[in-house]
């Protein structure tokens, strides 16, 4: 019983290996798991609906709608419920549409709400899987994160011989189980992540801000969460937005009021990632009224904002982590291993405006990593996501 509570979608469509369908839901049922069969229209051609729900106990979804009832059927719902999602066989079409976003049937609106591994075992004539077109969908959902369990080469239905097959459904089983076998390597772990930016009032409709996005905050809470982490997301205003399981959001305006939330939650926490652009100047005075024009110049008197990730590494523990963030213009590594040791850091995450590609608004970054005793290690230009993984890896390492 490998699965054992465990919930899979298995989605299902138009090829004649659907009937292996049958057999790999069979086994999935055998290992303990919870299967909900989602079929395209074209999947009910080649099995019937009626085989699959007495295999799995459960109604197959195939439409939106219910027959005339006014139910629907939510996509959303069953793409939160998944532990993993597994489309065997995937025809060249499916492939096409999950590539694209082409949401026209129940099996790609759930694929496009699910928050767990996709797991996609393609199946079709040899010429069909050679084509360009249907390789480079498989490398864009490659790209995605999915998962693809590789065609075998053989005898296929078209009675040519060749790469198409889908893989066998004992194949399709042991690659599921080696999947949500992998390790979460920060399950009872609690992290304070800070992102976005702070607004800092000047009036009641102006503001001292700056060009963070947040991206880089959220994508490491992601990790974080990904790992199993539990994350409190403390997030200044942004337009980026998460729905993780694991992740906390506590949304906060200026750098005070971040300061407040920081400090709230960092004492229950194994460490805190600061990822935010906290302004470090705050007006001295919040005018209560809109402060009109005038021929006179406006001089705004700043005082300066308590420095949160200093201040937690006064209050940090030996057994917590505390990682900065240092986004510099010039004499980088100095600066950068300045505020490691004064905020009494365990590592920095440098980076600099001066590479392209990197810091604000953009989904890319090239981050140099400082840690204590002059350590530090460079790493290519990346996406925020593959970055956010590089800097979890170095918690995971000093966590152990
Ligand atoms: O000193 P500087 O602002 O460059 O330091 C950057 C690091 O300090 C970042 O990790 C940032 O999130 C944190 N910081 C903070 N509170 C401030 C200013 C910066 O937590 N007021």
């Amino acid at each position: 019983m490998r699965l054992k509570g465990k919930n899979i979608i298995l989605g299902i469509t138009g090829s004649i290996a659907a009937y292996k369908a049958a057999m790999l839901l069979r086994l999935f049922i055998k290992e303990g798991a919870e299967v909900q069969v989602v079929i395209t229209p074209a999947g009910k051609e080649f099995i019937t609906p009626v085989t699959l729900s007495a295999l799995s106990n459960k109604p197959v979804i195939s439409e939106f709608f219910g027959a005339n009832d006014g139910s629907w059927n939510s996509h959303v719902d069953l793409g939160l419920w998944a532990d993993v999602m597994v489309i065997a066989p995937a025809t060249a079409s499916t492939l096409g549409k999950m590539a694209n976003g082409i949401a026209d049937n129940m099996l790609i609106t759930t694929y496009l709400s699910a928050k767990c591994p996709v797991m996609v075992a393609p199946a079709m004539d040899l010429d069909m899987f050679a084509h360009p077109s249907t390789q480079r969908n498989i490398s864009i959902i490659k790209e995605y994160g999915n998962i693809i369990v590789e065609p075998g080469e053989g005898e296929l239905a078209s009675g040519l011989e060749g790469k198409g097959r889908m893989e066998e459904p004992e194949k399709i089983l042991e690659a599921v189980v080696h999947q949500l076998e992998v390790k979460k390597k920060l399950l009872n772990k609690s992290y304070l992540v800070t992102a976005g930016p702070t607004f800092e009032k000047i009036d009641p409709v102006r503001f001292i801000g700056n060009y963070s996005s947040g991206k880089m905050g959220y994508a490491i809470a992601e990790e974080l969460a990904e790992q199993g982490a539990e994350v409190t997301l403390v997030s200044g205003p942004v337009s980026v937005s998460t729905t993780k399981p694991g992740i906390k959001v506590v949304k906060v305006e200026s750098a005070e009021e971040m300061y407040t939330a920081s400090v709230d939650c960092f004492s229950e926490s194994d460490g805190a990632i600061m990822c935010a652009a906290v302004a470090d100047f705050t007006p001295a005075k919040k005018e209560e009224q809109k402060t009109k024009r005038g021929k006179e110049n406006w001089e705004i008197e700043l005082t300066p904002t308590k420095d949160i990730a200093a201040e937690l590494g006064k209050l940090k523990a030996e057994a917590q982590l505390l990682v900065g963030f240092a986004l510099e213009t010039n004499d980088e590594i100095t600066n950068a291993q300045n505020k490691l040791q004064k905020k009494n850091l365990d590592f920095i995450v440098l980076n600099s405006l001066q590479d392209e590609g990197a810091g604000f608004g953009v989904d890319t970054n090239k981050i140099t990593i400082l840690e204590k005793g002059n350590k530090s290690t460079e790493f290519e230009l990346k996406s925020k996501v593959d970055v956010a993984k590089d800097i979890v890896a170095k918690i995971i390492e000093l966590n152990n």
